[in-house]
């Protein structure tokens, strides 16, 4: 792939509507594949991630239609899905993977998980020990004593256990709520910080018998997934994030996002860059929330002077996505940033440690990470500017489109090696971006 090159400052203005929410669309695909009856799902996010999830349930004998951003589904029913002829191969999305392990752990039949490059090296057992404790017979390639992908898994006689997952991971919770489904008894997960909840949302959406007292999530499988008919997948937070921050720091921008998903669990970002000063007007619209609908609501972000702020821990779970992006804000505001207990980063598409702290050095940024005990801490010095420079994306989405952004934000050109990845979560980014740049 050419390198692409980057100049400097603009001024970011205008409407967009965004491809629907990566993580809805995962879980939407899903329980109308183990539904009875057809849904359709609007606002489809159409990206290797999506595509990964939907190649997968296609071989696992699930009729999808898709038209554009329009998804048919025949669901099969729970214990309908049918033995793949040739190994699943779940790309480099993490998601599609370990919530397909708690899929098939309640199949009847054998089946292998393979994964793309970055995929094969994030950890594993996290979601292979609790489908382990739940029955299911899982071989996964060990490295070093962890477990890796690619993974075998025969599916069968599961139970219900209750279980504290040691890693706050929606994957997790998500893979045994999905193997609960067809466990027998109830299986409760008690977390020790919320993460997102579009399992639970959903799973009620469907029907099923799912209760949630502040972290303790029962579910009973008790009664069959019904479909709602029709799903309508907010906007991908996650990519507005990129947006919202170009518009927050280049002077004289203005840009409302619309229809985008305001999941409790997502809204970090909205809440950091206010504690931040940033200008951000949400509206919500009302929506049936209790019959597991997904809040969402526009939000308009407009330009001002950026101040430094304290990420918590407890925050984490609520913006893991968006803390490349929050690291590149935190250079361009004034003052000292620190953002703690960030080392679930080390474990996704890449290090986004390593990658951002290498990225942003190389544009003139005062960025450090410390340890206390097992707790990694990244401390930012913002100096309001960054200067351009030759940056990597190295082979991840969030990182090469939050160097985007910040070189846009910076002074001078820059060049980054290779954008393709984008495509793993967001493949309009780029044109989107050029649709509300001026100046
Ligand atoms: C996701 C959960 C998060 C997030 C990932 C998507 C999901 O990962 O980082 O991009 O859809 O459940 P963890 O479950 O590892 O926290």
């Amino acid at each position: 792939m050419k390198p692409f090159l980057i100049k400097n400052k603009s001024i970011l203005c205008g409407k967009v509507n965004l491809p629907g929410d990566k993580s809805i669309a995962h879980r939407a695909l899903i329980l109308s594949a183990l539904s009875c009856g057809k849904t359709i799902l609007k606002n489809f996010p159409v990206h290797e991630d999506s595509l990964a999830t939907l190649n997968a349930l296609s071989a696992l004998g699930v009729a999808i239609l898709r038209k554009g951003n329009q998804i048919l589904v025949s669901g099969k029913g729970r214990g309908g899905l049918r033995k793949p002829g040739k190994p699943i191969f779940a790309g480099n999305s993490g998601t599609t993977l370990r919530l397909l392990l708690g899929v098939l752990a309640a199949g009847d039949f054998k089946c292998k998980i393979t994964a793309g490059k970055y995929l094969s090296l994030r950890p594993m057992a996290r979601v292979n020990v609790p489908l382990r404790l739940m029955g299911a017979d899982i071989r996964a390639k060990i490295k070093a004593n962890q477990e890796y992908a690619p993974i075998v898994i025969n599916g069968g006689h599961l139970k219900g256990i209750v279980y504290r997952p040691p890693v706050a991971s929606a994957q997790v919770k998500s893979a045994m709520l999905l193997a609960g489904l067809s466990a027998k008894g109830r299986t409760r997960i008690i977390e020790g910080l919320s993460t997102r909840d579009h399992t639970e949302r959903m799973l009620k959406f469907f029907g099923a018998n799912i209760s949630v007292n502040n972290k303790s999530i029962t579910l009973n499988p008790d009664k069959d997934l019904i479909t709602p008919g029709e799903i309508y997948i907010p906007g991908d937070i996650s990519s507005a994030a990129f947006f919202m921050v170009l518009a927050a720091i280049a002077p004289g921008s203005k840009v409302s996002i619309e229809r985008v998903s305001l999941n409790p669990g997502r809204i970090g970002i909205i809440k950091v860059l206010k504690r931040m000063k940033a200008k951000i007007k949400v509206t919500t619209f009302k929506r049936n929330i209790s019959q597991g609908f997904e809040p969402l609501g526009n939000i308009v972000v407009s330009s001002s002077k950026l101040k430094s702020t304290m990420i918590a821990a407890s925050e984490i779970p609520s913006l893991i996505d968006e803390l490349p992006i929050l690291m590149v804000v935190a250079c361009l505001a004034q003052g000292k940033t620190i953002i703690k207990d960030a080392g679930e980063l080390r474990v996704k598409e890449t290090d986004r440690i390593n990658s951002m702290v290498k990225n942003l050095k190389g544009m003139g940024a005062d960025i450090s990470v410390s340890k206390t005990g097992s707790q990694e801490n990244i401390i930012i010095k913002g100096k309001g500017r960054l200067f351009g420079a030759n940056l990597k994306s190295f082979g991840d989405h969030r990182t090469a489109m939050s160097m985007i952004v910040a070189a846009l934000a910076a002074e001078g050109k820059s060049r980054i090696d290779d954008v393709s990845c984008i495509n793993k979560s967001f493949p309009g980014f780029l044109a989107t971006l050029q649709a509300l740049l001026k100046g």
